[in-house]
């Protein structure tokens, strides 16, 4: 059977050439980057590499790139190496679960945290923004691509913000990075997190952007791994897959791989709208990720249209998350303003290097008849021809 994989913001398949670097790391160089003799040099000195590839990514020095676990330690070590209790924090209702939950937990601690709201398109107000600061303001963590809907916040206006309040700026980068230029100095984030497995390296790597003279605490204690920012034997095949990862997601800026994705995912969203009824795109007119839309389709319950696609060998998904048996929608969505009826009728599709033309032909052949056929189940769907009576 055809598959066509089109959930890319959940994880992205690792590419081959990703794949070819890694696999001399698992037999034959084995080293421990900490060893002094033959074997550990040779991984120390691929590890370096790697970081060089990730610095010209974020465009900041490979000394303040700080290897983890994935984009959930890089927020974590962000906001619990900084924040302490009395502390204000700054974030958005639209933010990650690694940063939300993160926040949750530093209110337990005796923090506070001001969630600032968006607007339909799932904006930040820079001014709301302003306001919220206080004098113990510590920390402002806003993302800069959403993963349900690719929203791009003004973040180099939040940056500017940041930097005139003397407050420290966070922003979650694991959906942007390798989609959108990423420049540390235009954004003038204090830190700044990525994940490999967002950009065709293997799932448990990442990596925290750590401007100069930022101190963190660090969240475990062990060795002086990264510098004392990060206990821990270095995944060295990971690193050398997100280094890898790095720098074929740069060269996607010049070799049209970035924008071949962005015409893919144009012609996904601008299909659906012309030819199935009751359809929109979440955040349609707001700044996007070029690889991801997120579309409701009224009538229709997510979680049946997503089971009902992959039966049919298409792979998408929505934001909802399953609590206690029941299907939440998703929080991004009901804080831009959609009611929970149009957020669990929602789809995100996200594209990747590897897809292709044909992934995006398979879908738009499958999608109109599963849609009309799931609204034929739909109690609240009125088929056109009744509407006309
Ligand atoms: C915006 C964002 N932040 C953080 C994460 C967590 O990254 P990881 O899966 O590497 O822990 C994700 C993963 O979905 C994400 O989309």
């Amino acid at each position: 059977m055809p598959r066509a994989y089109l959930d890319n913001n959940a994880t992205t398949p690792v590419l081959p050439e990703v794949l070819a670097v890694m696999q001399p790391f698992f037999g034959e160089h084995f080293g421990n980057a900490s060893s002094s003799h033959h074997h550990g040099q040779e991984t120390r000195a691929a590890l370096e590499r790697a970081r060089e590839s990730v610095a010209v990514l974020l465009s900041c020095r490979a000394s303040e790139v700080v290897f983890t676990s994935g984009g959930t330690e890089a927020d974590n070590l962000a906001i619990f190496g900084l924040v302490k209790a009395g502390d204000h924090v700054v974030t958005s209702t639209i933010e990650h679960h690694a940063v939300l939950n993160a926040c949750k937990r530093l209110e337990e601690m005796g923090c506070e945290v001001t969630y600032l709201p968006v607007d339909g398109q799932a904006l930040v107000n820079p001014d709301d923004l302003k306001r919220a600061l206080r004098p113990n303001t510590k920390l402002i963590s806003i993302m800069m691509a959403n993963n349900e809907t690719g929203v791009l916040q003004s973040v180099a206006e939040i940056g500017k913000i940041a930097k005139e309040a003397d407050v420290y700026f966070h922003t979650d980068a694991v959906q942007s990075a390798g989609k959108v230029p990423v420049n540390v100095a235009d954004i003038q984030c204090d830190l700044l997190s990525i994940s490999g497995h967002k950009i065709h390296a293997p799932q448990g790597i990442g990596a925290l952007y750590v401007r100069k003279g930022t101190l963190l605490q660090p969240l475990f204690y062990g060795g002086r791994h990264e510098r004392s920012r990060r206990a821990g034997t270095e995944n060295v095949p990971g690193i050398v897959g997100l280094g890898k990862a790095a720098e074929l997601a740069m060269r996607g800026f010049t070799d049209g791989s970035v924008a071949k994705i962005a015409d893919l995912r144009d012609q996904i969203q601008n299909t659906i709208t012309e030819s199935i009824e009751l359809v929109g795109v979440n955040s349609g007119r707001a700044p996007r990720a070029p690889n991801t839309t997120n579309i409701y389709f009224d009538c229709i319950e997510g979680e049946a249209m997503v089971i009902a696609l992959d039966l049919k060998g298409v792979a998408v998904s929505t934001g909802a998350a399953c609590s206690s048996g029941a299907i939440e929608p998703s929080h991004v969505l009901t804080a831009m303003g959609l009611s929970a009826d149009r957020a669990r009728a929602s789809i995100r599709f996200s594209l990747g290097k590897q897809n292709t033309s044909e992934d995006v032909d398979l879908l738009l052949e499958m999608l109109p008849g599963t849609v009309a056929r799931l609204r034929e189940l739909s109690p609240v769907y009125n088929r056109p021809a009744e509407k006309t009576l």
